[in-house]
């Protein structure tokens, strides 16, 4: 999507001081039924331009099939479009010389607000008619930390979304009420291979209610 000016300044500014690196726009059909809202870039979306373009990209493509899915349909984006990094110190195992790594890692609390304009943005402008929220970070960014994705995954939930205050310093409750699905993170059965047929189902159930709903 191409974001207005003052959105991209406004969230520029907001991320100063914080280990962000780039910038990936959401992609997609601006009228799409479906918005994936993920976590945060990685190395791979930074030097791509395209979400979920790395391992994690894999996975998704899987799931998405799952429910009878391709990703044209769909608006992918995430609650912070910047790659959030950790400078690592240590000693090269083979060359025994000091070197410095910038691995990826979760993105913080305050990060995900800095950049909340422009999941707002993208939500007010699509108004999609449901919302999938991709593991705890996305999730927490649209209801609240007060829920888990273990709790709600393969939920239909139906609720306003929080959004960016008058103040532009926390989260209100939006007006419109949306539906949402939280997913699993594509990236968790990496850890827990166990997730698998939990996520299969809520796939295929996802499937299914797009079929009634259609
Ligand atoms: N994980 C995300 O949440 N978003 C991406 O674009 C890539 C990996």
């Amino acid at each position: 999507m191409n974001y207005p000016d003052w959105l991209t300044k406004s969230v520029a500014n907001r991320s100063q001081g914080f280990l962000l690196e780039g910038f990936v726009p959401g992609a997609g059909p601006k009228d799409a039924r479906l918005v994936i809202l993920g976590e945060a870039p990685g190395r791979k979306e930074i030097a791509s331009l395209v979400p979920f373009s790395g391992a994690a990209g894999v996975e998704l493509d899987k799931n998405l099939t799952l429910a009878g899915l391709k990703r044209e349909q769909i608006y992918i984006t995430s609650a912070v479009r910047s790659r959030p990094y950790r400078i690592q110190q240590g000693i090269n195992r083979k060359t025994g010389v000091a070197e410095t790594k910038y691995p990826n890692r979760t993105p913080t609390k305050k990060e995900v607000l800095a950049h909340a304009p422009i999941t707002d943005y993208e939500l007010q402008t699509i108004q999609p008619e449901i919302i999938i929220p991709l593991g705890n970070i996305g999730l927490h960014r649209l209801l609240g930390p007060k829920h888990s994705i273990t709790q709600d995954h393969g939920q239909i939930i139906t609720s306003p979304v929080l959004e960016l205050n008058a103040d532009q310093d926390g989260y209100q409750w939006g007006n419109h009420v949306y539906t949402l699905v939280p997913m699993f993170h594509p990236a968790a059965i990496f850890y827990n291979r166990k997730l698998a047929p939990l996520i299969e189902q809520d796939w295929t159930n996802l499937g299914e209610l797009l079929h009634t709903k259609s």
